[in-house]
């Protein structure tokens, strides 16, 4: 089977004109619509669909993101390999503001986000026949990310940035509900628990996509200290900043991931 790749964009990566061939996709799904802005495109001859998580406006926040819909849609576009970039706070000393992790594992603070397809919700469709919806269902999630498509992801990395700004080693992601940033009280729990960043956006995407038996794979960008980690009180200005600076890389590492 030949691979499609999807590439989900965080926040500061709402457009990819460098895909070529570029059709605006349906974002009708039995789950309403996905986010906006969603587009079919090649790279070198590589299938790639391009998806801007929070719209083409950035106007979703990260609680309301149609994840469902997103991950359906991408299913049924043939997607087997989805890239999710996502921007994140930094907590472990390794992720200070402009560094790369690829987070290994996860933890799951969020709540009230719709976070399963084993809900009877799929039980009609036909299209997704080789999962079976009538049957209580219980996925692995020990190693939640594709190992293979992970190290490919990094060795890519190596080649377009400097060693000393990406983080090699395994990254815990820690996924809170937001809009709102964290407590200082809350960065030091997520800190005691494991967290090496933390951020709104990985789940329930991750786990959707398991569910659908896509392999996943995430770059997350720090942006900032965690709440309480630095002098200075978070600044939305100098993230965006660090966002701006850090696009082009973040791009080229997708590309060439594929
Ligand atoms: N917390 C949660 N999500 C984030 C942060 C943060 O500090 N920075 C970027 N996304």
């Amino acid at each position: 089977m030949n691979s499609v790749y999807a590439i989900i964009g965080g926040s500061g990566f709402n457009d990819f004109h460098e895909l070529e061939d570029q059709e605006k996709e349906s974002l009708d799904t039995p789950f309403g619509p996905c986010s906006s802005g969603l587009v079919r495109g090649n790279y070198k001859g590589k299938r790639v669909c391009f998806l801007p998580r929070h719209g083409m406006g950035h106007n979703v926040p990260p609680h309301m993101v149609p994840y469902r819909a997103n991950m359906y849609r991408l299913k049924h576009l043939g997607v087997t390999h989805i890239i999710s970039v996502n921007a994140v706070g930094g907590i472990s000393s390794f992720t200070k503001p402009g560094n790369i992790v690829f987070p290994d594992q996860v933890i799951d603070y969020s709540y009230g986000r719709d976070h399963t397809f084993f809900d009877g919700s799929l039980l009609e469709d036909k299209n997704l026949n080789e999962i079976d919806f009538t049957k209580v269902h219980h996925i692995e999630f020990t190693e939640p990310f594709s190992k293979v498509f992970r190290q490919k992801m990094m060795d890519s990395a190596l080649k377009i940035v400097d060693e000393d700004s990406i983080h090699l080693g395994s990254a815990t992601y820690g996924c809170t509900q937001g809009p709102r940033l964290e407590s200082a009280a809350e960065i030091k729990k997520l800190k005691n628990d494991g967290c090496d960043v933390v951020g709104m956006t990985l789940m329930p995407e991750l786990a959707l996509a398991c569910e659908l038996g896509m392999e996943f794979s995430a770059i997350s960008v720090s942006v900032n200290w965690g709440a309480g980690l630095d002098e200075e009180i978070i600044s939305m200005e100098e993230i965006y900043k660090i966002l701006d600076q850090k696009i082009i890389d973040i791009k080229n590492i997708c590309l060439q991931s594929l």
